[in-house]
């Protein structure tokens, strides 16, 4: 029996490797007509629960920050996002889960958001403090509300956004 030697075992490694390459290869196609086309794109339909981790969630955080840091212009800014969003939201899902979703959003939230503003326009920190935990408290009587109790929304103690400074500009 013939021993196989490196040498031989390289060659026969690039062999299979070169056929390999060659069965890859596929016919070119007739014409453009035959190419394969390209998967059509599905538009995807943003429901309530990315609506809430996506535009919610992140400017309630932003929003906390920004007032614990007696960043007002910042805050005033978050504050009319956040307010876009759940409007877009009341408007985009009026009903879910047979809840009047649009009615109890703008029931639970237009007052504490109210009272955020009312804050911000006086500067004042503690008032700020408690209008939050206001919003925040909303956020879960609706949770609880729509049967997700599970969903506790807290005041956040730290940024959650490396890339973003929240102290004012000085
Ligand atoms: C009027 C009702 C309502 C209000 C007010 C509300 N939410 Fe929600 N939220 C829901 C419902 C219902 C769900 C579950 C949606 C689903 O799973 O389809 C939800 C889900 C969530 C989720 C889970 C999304 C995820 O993927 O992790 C987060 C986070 C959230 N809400 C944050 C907030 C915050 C922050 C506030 C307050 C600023 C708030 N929500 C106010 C109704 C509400």
């Amino acid at each position: 029996m013939t021993m196989l030697r490196p040498a031989s075992l390289a060659l026969a490694t690039i062999c299979v490797g070169m056929s390999s390459f060659a069965v890859a290869q596929s016919p070119a196609p007739a014409s453009p007509a035959a190419a394969p086309a390209a998967p059509a794109l599905v538009p995807f339909e943003m429901r309530l629960g990315d609506l809430m981790n996506t535009l919610v969630q992140p400017r309630h955080a932003k929003l906390t920050l920004a007032g614990l840091e007696a960043n007002w212009p910042l805050a005033t800014y978050v504050l009319k996002e956040l307010r876009q969003s759940l409007d877009g939201i009341a408007k985009a899902v009026p009903r879910w889960n047979r809840l009047p979703m649009g009615d109890m959003m703008r029931s639970l939230t237009t007052k504490p958001l109210a009272d955020v503003e009312e804050a911000i326009r006086a500067r004042d920190k503690a008032m700020f403090a408690t209008a939050m935990t206001s919003v925040t408290r909303a956020c879960n009587s609706c949770h609880t509300a729509s049967d997700h109790t599970f969903i506790i929304i807290t005041t956040p103690d730290q940024s959650a956004f490396p890339n973003q400074n929240f102290r004012p500009n000085r």
